[in-house]
């Protein structure tokens, strides 16, 4: 039977483990249409298909009340200028929040509600936190030098709508351009790349 008190686990911020989970691989050609200059992306791909994210989750119960957490281990790395990125989604049940931890590293997270579409890059980074509303569609971006580390709570009925994202996109880029990180309009980057 369930024991709802046997719920302790041990993560490790620097390898992004979490005890009695085993993590699931996304690999860049599993980011197909995710960043926006398509040469690099296939070039990419042929040299290597490189390790992008890893996602270590806990689904204790599933209950209406009940809380899903996973640890993301994002590691660095660009596609053309863009760096290393997650997929993104919104959830399933819209107005699933989510609190995003930040455990290791540096990097932004991209926000963007589906009702206004207003859209911002927060910063993610070690010792601080990202709340994301419901409604709101996140993709996270690693933009320093070691892996970025961080721990997302949300309800666990919330569920993962990655189709949204897949059609539509995020209006935001996320490059290096001249050794700074620079966040642009997805829009002016693909001029640019034409
Ligand atoms: C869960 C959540 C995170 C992400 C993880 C990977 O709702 O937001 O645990 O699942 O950052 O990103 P995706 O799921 O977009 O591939
Ligand atoms: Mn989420």
């Amino acid at each position: 039977m369930h024991d709802p008190f046997s719920a302790v686990r041990r993560y490790d911020p620097r390898a992004g483990t979490l005890s009695g989970a085993v993590p699931a691989e996304r690999r860049l050609r599993e980011l197909a249409g995710v960043f926006a200059d398509d040469k690099a992306f296939a070039a990419a791909c042929a040299a290597g298909n490189p390790l992008v994210y890893t996602v270590a989750s806990a689904e204790p119960a599933d209950g209406a009340g009940d809380l899903h957490y996973g640890i993301g281990t994002l590691y660095p790395g660009r596609v053309g200028a863009e760096f290393f990125q997650t997929k993104g989604h919104l959830h399933a049940m819209r107005d699933a929040a989510e609190t995003y931890i930040g455990l290791r590293g540096k990097g932004l997270m991209l926000l963007e509600d589906e009702r206004t579409g207003a859209c911002t890059a927060q910063p993610l980074e070690a010792n601080g936190i990202v709340y994301v509303p419901g409604f709101v569609a996140h993709r996270t971006v690693n933009t320093g030098n070691e892996p970025l580390v961080y721990l997302g709570v949300y309800p666990a009925r919330a569920g993962h709508d990655y189709g949204t994202i897949a059609e539509k996109n995020f209006k935001q880029v996320v490059v290096e351009r001249n050794g700074r990180v620079e966040v642009l309009a997805r829009a002016d980057v693909l001029a640019s790349l034409r």
